[in-house]
């Protein structure tokens, strides 16, 4: 079924209602309305410095220029430093009031989830307030560290620094997936919002979710390749759409 952002359907206000375990994958999208830009959608791809993002946020790039990567992260930084959650988050958080299993996944990494107040928030890709030594593997919250730019060193070895991030070419934090893999294998209703879909394990998500019988709902302006697999697709900004629900 197809809906437009006009209205939500009795189908979908009864089976939130009866829901017992939620799954919520997000991506960028969801974090648009806070101004935080997206990587793709509206035909473009995000490129900074003249490089596309899938470049300058690589894990070669790490190895040839970690500066370079810290210029990006503490750029990204600085701008979320200003930006708040929006209504879409807040629904979200709202939302793990409601039903007995509710879980947040986002491919997101700005850590505007939790500032909404959202508890149960598994982070595919990682987290730009935090870093990691290269060397021994402590993490460090990069708000207690102060860190506005160059390459931050590690108080416990000196090691270089990297930010806490799934960059192209790595792979997800150990458990992550698995995690969400098995909460979206048991979900009843599965919201996918504000992803292109095009990144995966992630997208595999909705597609695990929908195999196991999960009622599926999109909410995105653009189709994406998941929204064939839909039960529902809102097409719409999240801020102005989830807190109808
Ligand atoms: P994308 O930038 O690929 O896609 C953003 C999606 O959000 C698009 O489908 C837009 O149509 C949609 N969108 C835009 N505004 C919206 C709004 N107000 N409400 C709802 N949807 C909106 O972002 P992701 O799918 O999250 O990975 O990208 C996945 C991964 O690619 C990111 O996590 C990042 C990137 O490389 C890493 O950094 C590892």
């Amino acid at each position: 079924m197809l809906t437009s952002a006009a209205g939500i359907s009795s189908e979908l206000s009864s089976r939130f209602a009866s829901a017992r375990r939620v799954l919520v994958l997000t991506g960028a999208g969801v974090s648009a309305e806070s101004g935080v830009p997206t990587f793709r959608g509206g035909g473009k791809s995000a490129v900074w410095k003249g490089m596309p993002f899938d470049v300058f946020s690589s894990s070669s790039m790490l190895e040839s220029d970690l500066a370079a990567v810290w210029e990006w992260f503490n750029y990204r930084r600085a701008v979320l430093e200003t930006l708040k959650p929006n209504p879409a988050h807040q629904a979200i958080a709202e939302w793990q009031h409601r039903c007995e299993e509710f879980c947040v996944v986002t491919q997101n990494v700005d850590g505007l989830h939790q500032a909404a107040g959202s508890l149960d928030v598994i982070e595919l890709h990682g987290n730009v307030w935090r870093g990691r030594c290269l060397e021994c593997g402590k993490r460090y919250d990069l708000r207690a560290l102060g860190i506005k730019e160059g390459v931050p060193g590690c108080q416990q070895c000196s090691g270089p620094l990297r930010p806490d991030v799934v960059l192209f070419g790595e792979m997800l934090p150990a458990g992550a997936f698995e995690k969400a893999a098995a909460k979206a294998e048991n979900c009843d209703l599965c919201f996918v919002v504000g992803t292109s879909a095009l990144v995966y394990p992630a997208a595999s998500l909705p597609e695990i979710a929908s195999a196991a019988g999960a009622y599926m709902v999109e909410v995105n302006p653009e189709r994406t390749p998941l929204s064939h697999l839909c039960d529902e697709v809102l097409t719409g900004p999240a801020g102005e759409i989830l807190p109808l629900l």
